[in-house]
């Protein structure tokens, strides 16, 4: 029989954890995240049978890239929903893919990114509002980028299955024509009805791991479309600063950028966009 050891996180071990953490990925921990610590970790140091949270730091240390994606994945909150803040995939298709279409007429290019995507219902939701909304999408080279540095999300994101429960905000008719039903496992009493993202919407995503923090990112060309939403708020006022600077730099005049419901932008002028809804903002 298993015996569960609990593991003690001193003062000195969890100031160490927060400094690897933030040095990884950027979040910042505050000092009421203790229990978080603690629970995120305790699993793997168990299964990795060391004895303490040093130890488990020492380990990350020594063992480059494989745990360090182990240590990231186990920090990094992923709660994410099929239309979360629905008002922007409203203005999305309303305003600013109306507009964009007119914008590149010529070039017939658009592409979207979707920075911290999670497990992938906020690409997938892009994806449906461009199949949706977007006059003649198919004559148009138009791609949405999804990222995250957790390779657990990114696996879920590049299957596109999904358990049917998770789309109580999704009209019933957008489910059944961008969606098909998976068969239910008959040896599973607790299996849950799953869907499968159809490939119309799964063609247009490409999901690949990026860790924000890295310099310098591997994209080159611009984007008309960033949504970032829901991971500014694990990151202190500095590195949001550096990363908004980033997102400017990868966007022209005219562009959007979505950031979170409670991520905004003190003087957007400053760093060069404008508020045009709520935390919606264009590039200046
Ligand atoms: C709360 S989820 C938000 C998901 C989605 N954008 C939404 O609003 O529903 C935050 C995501 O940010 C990712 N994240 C955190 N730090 C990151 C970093 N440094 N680089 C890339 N992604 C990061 C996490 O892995 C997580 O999936």
């Amino acid at each position: 029989m298993n015996t569960i050891v609990s593991l003690d996180l001193s003062e000195k071990e969890f100031s160490s954890i927060k400094q690897l953490v933030f040095d990884v990925t950027g979040i910042c921990l505050g000092e009421s995240k203790r229990e978080l610590v603690k629970r995120r970790f305790a699993p793997r140091i168990r299964a990795l049978g060391l004895g303490s949270y040093s130890d488990y730091v020492k380990y990350v240390q020594e063992n480059g890239e494989l745990e360090v994606s182990n240590f990231c994945n186990a920090i990094t909150t992923n709660l994410t929903s099929f239309f979360r803040e629905n008002h922007h995939f409203e203005f999305l298709a309303s305003e600013v893919l109306p507009k964009i279409a007119v914008r590149n007429l010529t070039s017939r290019r658009l592409r979207v990114w979707s920075a911290g995507c999670s497990t992938g219902q906020e690409p997938y939701c892009l994806a449906i509002k461009l199949r949706e909304s977007f006059p003649g999408l198919e004559k148009w080279d138009a791609r949405i980028l999804a990222t995250d540095l957790d390779d657990n999300c990114l696996r879920t994101g590049r299957s596109g299955e999904y358990a049917l429960e998770g789309f109580d905000r999704t009209p019933e008719k957008i489910v059944q024509k961008y969606f098909q039903a998976l068969p239910l496992d008959v040896n599973d009493n607790f299996a849950k009805p799953m869907v499968k993202a159809k490939e119309e919407i799964r063609k247009l995503i490409t999901f690949n791991k990026l860790n924000l923090m890295q310099q310098p990112w591997p994209m080159k060309g611009k984007f008309d479309v960033i949504m970032c939403r829901n991971v500014f708020i694990y990151f202190d006022k500095p590195t949001q600063a550096k990363l908004l600077a980033r997102f400017a730099a990868l966007q022209e005049p005219g562009s959007y950028l979505f950031l979170g419901h409670s991520e905004v932008v003190q003087d957007p002028h400053t760093i060069g966009y404008k508020l045009v809804e709520k935390t919606t903002y264009q590039r200046l």
